[in-house]
């Protein structure tokens, strides 16, 4: 328990606190985790890294497979897979106040990803004629407003019963000393803890339990701020479920040295993420004699759990390895005013979702080409900003339009219901050999 000392920073204000106000700090300083404080703390204290010996990871499959795509059909016909949105994050690189969810992407229609998202589950549940189960995943500074952007839009369509929320837990921030400070008169700064923790939350909210009951067997986990990740890949479900794997990673190839995404290397026969800016350069770089880089194969943090994996690995794995951030961040000033740091300040931890690799000796990973699956939207500008995700989904839907029609679709702006990325029968009839008079294409 944390004391209560009269020149304690936490307590500076107190006298000054109305009794709610006292009993919410107090409540929040007795809710702080010693155990992973003591952790967060030896964390920030340089410690001598080991160096471990890595290779690159070559042991993907190929996408494309019609048989596999056709038995994932089937399991999601028996409702075998839910499909969560790793939605927690604060989008702090888009310059984007509230939750990433909100973000307008869609080309015409100017439809959010969270939009984006539901109707794709509408569609996905119509091909396969059952009511596919999604949960968002968010954290406590989203979390009302994403419950309230999904009211306000009467969940796209999407039944009550389809759609679930969960809130991951946070951690406190450490200030340059180490300590812990206080974000408000009368609230100590925390942060989000990493997409790594969704599995425990995900458990501990009671979900796992209800759709464990549903019958779902397996989980796709993505990301919400790519809108080319599947919420219900047929293909990648027909490969875990014929692999008998506990993990089926999604990746795709890196595109060039300096790309800001995960790399998957194998460590000690096993594979394992390590992020972009962990990777050392000359690893970035190192090409194959025909040109292709070495470490090639991108994390895109799409993943397929088998559910009965989360069951036997959370009781002996309560925490995951911690990382850490040097950030902005709010904190309370002298005369007790909230400001937000123009530079960093102070040390955030997160957990990553890829760190469960580590405990399965079952995990295979299928390569998909990179224009079905990734069109990652990080940043207010450049790489990977609204642009370049605008792009990538026209390219696609362009795509798939024409492989549907079997002609080419004769504007070069276009945007296509989700009905099309899950076509069914009777839409696979009425747009064969017929060509799209409009710019957004409807069933
Ligand atoms: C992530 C991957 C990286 C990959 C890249 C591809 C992780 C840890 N890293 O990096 O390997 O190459 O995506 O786009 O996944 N989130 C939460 N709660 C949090 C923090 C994040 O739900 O506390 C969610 C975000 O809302 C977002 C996702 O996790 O959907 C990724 O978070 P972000 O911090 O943006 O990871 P990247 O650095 O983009």
């Amino acid at each position: 328990m944390l004391a209560k000392k009269a020149n304690d920073p936490l307590l500076k204000f107190w006298t000054l606190l109305s009794k709610q106000e006292q009993q919410n700090l107090t409540l929040q300083i007795k809710q702080i985790n010693r155990t992973l404080l003591d952790q967060q703390i030896a964390l920030i204290n340089p410690s001598k890294s080991v160096d471990s010996f890595i290779e690159p990871f070559k042991d993907y499959a190929f996408a494309g497979n019609e048989k596999l795509q056709l038995k994932g059909k089937q399991l999601l016909q028996n409702g075998k897979m839910g499909c969560i949105v790793l939605a927690g994050g604060q989008g702090t690189r888009l310059c984007f106040e509230g939750p990433k969810g909100l973000f307008p992407v869609s080309v015409i229609k100017h439809k959010s990803l969270f939009q984006l998202l539901a109707e794709k589950t509408v569609a996905a549940s119509k091909q396969v004629n059952f009511p596919l189960s999604l949960a968002i995943m968010t954290s406590p500074k989203n979390d009302q407003a994403t419950k309230q952007f999904f009211v306000e839009n009467d969940y796209w369509g999407l039944s009550k019963g389809q759609i679930s929320f969960f809130c991951q837990s946070t951690l406190p921030l450490l200030n340059a000393e180490g300590s812990l400070f206080l974000e408000t008169k009368s609230r100590i700064a925390e942060g989000p803890n990493g997409n790594g923790h969704c599995l425990h939350d995900f458990y501990q909210s009671g979900l796992y339990d209800v759709w464990k009951q549903r019958g779902i067997e397996y989980i796709n986990i993505i990301l919400v701020d790519n809108p080319l990740a599947d919420p219900f890949d047929a293909e990648l479900l027909g490969f875990h479920h014929q692999q008998k794997a506990e993990i089926t990673i999604k990746c795709t190839e890196k595109h060039e040295p300096q790309e800001k995404v995960g790399i998957l290397v194998k460590e000690n026969h096993r594979v394992k993420v390590i992020e972009y800016s962990e990777l050392p350069d000359q690893h970035k770089n190192a090409s194959e004699a025909n040109g292709r880089l070495q470490y090639c194969c991108a994390n895109l943090s799409l993943f397929c759990f088998s559910m009965s994996f989360i069951e036997n690995t959370l009781p002996n794995h309560p925490f995951l390895p911690l990382h850490k951030a040097w950030k902005a961040a709010k904190f309370v000033n002298e005369q007790g005013v909230t400001t937000l740091s123009s530079h960093p300040i102070a040390w955030k931890f997160e957990t990553f979702i890829f760190d469960w690799l580590q405990y399965s000796k079952k995990v295979f990973a299928l390569l998909y080409p990179r224009h079905h699956c990734f069109a990652p939207l990080k940043n207010f500008q450049g790489n990977d900003s609204l642009e370049s995700v605008q792009k990538a989904l026209i390219y696609r839907e362009k795509e798939i339009l024409k492989s549907i029609t079997g002609l080419e679709p004769s504007s070069n702006l276009i945007e296509l219901a989700a009905d099309f990325y899950y076509p069914t029968a009777d839409l696979l009839n009425k747009w064969k050999n017929r060509l799209a008079k409009t710019l957004y294409v409807e069933p």
